[in-house]
């Protein structure tokens, strides 16, 4: 295999980790054209921002200063950033499968922990979707695995929650009003985090947001249960 030339200090790098020169490794993962169009992607981006502002990177570089702690689904059509049309810097982000909070997972903690004591965002939005996979396969009765774990806490709310659901109810549309009830229960996890009610009790100005996106229209609708301190957690 023809030997690819690449910038000398990622060279270095790879030997330095390696021991030894991995490009004919990389060179096969190079290869794919499905990966090769990111990085084409990704130059022709840089230099569109570039191009508008040449300092753009270089003082991003330097700082972060969000002002949102963003919530949300890890499905593709739901990219936080592009809904809400924020650059890079202005949106603090975590997502997971069915944006869940729960209250002993440190990844999601950690992330709250980081943006509110740290990053002092002043907006945190649970955002859900209609029509989530997630929230979907909570509810049906056949075993999927590890996943069945991480959904647990959808598959309880829906059992507490039977009361609401109509006898007439058909599957989707009993999938869209769990999306929005697990948004509300994830605001009131949200809310009952150490780390949000350490930040009110000290009076930082934090305002806890639950909404939801349509697939099919790309627009976000606020369910309107925007806590700003203890008193303010929406019922469920
Ligand atoms: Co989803």
């Amino acid at each position: 295999m023809k030997a690819r030339h690449c910038r000398p200090e990622v060279s270095l790098l790879r030997r330095r980790v390696y021991g030894r020169d991995v490009s004919r490794h990389l060179q096969r993962t190079i290869k794919s054209r499905a990966v090769k169009k990111l990085f084409e992607n990704n130059r022709r981006w840089a230099a569109a921002i570039t191009k508008d502002n040449p300092q753009f990177f270089e003082t991003l570089s330097l700082q972060q200063n969000p002002e949102y702690l963003w919530i949300g689904c890890s499905d593709s059509r739901v990219p936080p950033s592009q809904i809400v049309n924020l650059p890079p810097g202005e949106l603090f982000v975590h997502r997971n499968v069915a944006n869940l909070v729960v209250p002993d997972d440190p990844n999601c903690l950690s992330v709250i922990q980081y943006a509110v004591d740290a990053l002092k965002v002043k907006h945190i939005i649970v955002c859900g979707h209609y029509g989530c996979g997630g929230v979907q396969s909570a509810i049906s009765e056949r075993p999927k695995g590890p996943i069945d774990n991480w959904l647990m806490p959808i598959k309880k709310l829906y059992d507490r929650k039977a009361s609401v659901f109509g006898e007439g109810t058909g599957s989707q549309a009993r999938v869209d009003q769990l999306c929005e009830i697990n948004v509300i229960e994830q605001v009131r996890n949200v809310c009952h985090t150490g780390t949000v009610q350490d930040a009110w009790e000290r009076g930082q100005a934090l305002q806890v947001h639950g909404w939801i996106y349509r697939l099919s229209d790309g627009l976000l609708t606020d369910l309107e249960v925007t806590a700003d301190g203890p008193a303010s957690v929406p019922d469920l």
